[in-house]
């Protein structure tokens, strides 16, 4: 990276991209699309928005305005479930405030959809993943689950009534979440996608040189992730097998931890919460913003225990 503006690039995990335009303002961009995880249309239409959006909450910025980014299959499949996925996408940008101003659509086989999103931050106020401070508290704002959950979608093991929980959680957006830790004052915050709970942590305790201790049965789950899993190990993705493997180098197991709670714990998620690493003494503040915010959960979940270069979690009951 060569231009000073470009104040986050690739070089961190960070959510976004954030360019400096003046002392007072950046903007903040972000690209997110995937292929569909629920059957109905207009909800995964409604996810993918909700999922493209989060990255922005996460540096706790405002999204301005976005552009659809589409892959559908014209010939092959009725326009009904492309104008259905479109009316979820843009009832959603809507509930945030967010225009959808245009976007691209190429001809897939297999359908995708997600957003290029603009928004906007003071360069002063950007909320990193790689500040945690030793001592901070750590928050999660939605139950973990989804990747077993959807999984179980595919092979048609979920009932209607948990399908239904899922798409309320992974459609929820990240915004009320984002607003309470932006008005408390938090020191990091990342979202939970792809690299599962522990993934994501892990990122963020490397970057910020910090050890953490996660209290496995203080992290919220969905029940019907939690049947899936109990009845079969199984009903995990494949993904998220690998993000296991991959975080048993940086991360110590209590022995008494099962092999279905560290499956969940490194479990993919598809639009998942905010991970906010909060100053101590400010924790109750900020778990009554998040409970005024009605985010779906507002769990203490461990805190950032020691300085330490290799980002070490230990997962205690
Ligand atoms: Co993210
Ligand atoms: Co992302």
């Amino acid at each position: 990276m060569t231009n000073p503006n470009v104040l986050v690039g690739i070089n961190t995990g960070d959510d976004c991209a954030v360019y400096q335009i003046t002392e007072e303002l950046a903007i903040i961009q972000t690209v997110d699309y995937f292929t569909p995880i629920v059957d109905d249309p207009y909800d995964y239409g409604a996810i993918a928005v909700a999922n493209a959006l989060s990255d922005v909450y996460a540096m706790g910025a405002k999204p301005l305005f976005a552009l659809n980014v589409v892959g559908f299959h014209t010939r092959g499949m009725p326009l009904e479930i492309l104008i259905r996925m479109m009316k979820g996408g843009g009832d959603k940008a809507r509930e945030a405030g967010v225009d959808i101003v245009g976007g691209h659509t190429i001809d897939d086989k297999e359908p995708k959809y997600g957003l290029s999103v603009t928004g906007v931050i003071k360069p002063g106020e950007i909320v990193y993943n790689s500040t945690a401070q030793v001592g901070d508290v750590l928050f999660l704002t939605k139950p973990l689950g989804v990747g077993i959950l959807t999984t179980g979608i595919k092979r048609g093991t979920v009932s209607e009534a948990a399908i239904a929980r899922g798409v309320e959680v992974m459609a929820a957006l990240n915004r009320s979440a984002s607003e309470a830790m932006v008005q408390v004052g938090v020191n990091a915050c990342t979202d939970i996608t792809g690299y599962g709970l522990l993934g994501h942590l892990g990122e963020m305790t490397r970057g910020s040189g910090v050890g953490a201790r996660i209290h496995a049965r203080a992290v919220p789950v969905m029940q019907a992730a939690r049947d899936l899993i109990d009845a079969d190990l199984n009903a995990v993705p494949g993904g998220s097998k690998n993000n296991l493997d991959f975080v048993r180098q940086f991360v110590n197991f209590d022995p008494s931890i099962t092999e279905a709670e560290r499956l969940i714990l490194a479990d993919a998620q598809t639009s998942g919460g905010l991970l906010i690493s909060c100053p101590a003494g400010k924790a109750d503040q900020m778990e009554q913003a998040l409970k005024d915010a009605g985010t779906i959960i507002a769990a203490r979940i461990g805190v950032m225990e020691a300085e330490d270069d290799t980002g070490r979690i230990d997962v205690v009951p």
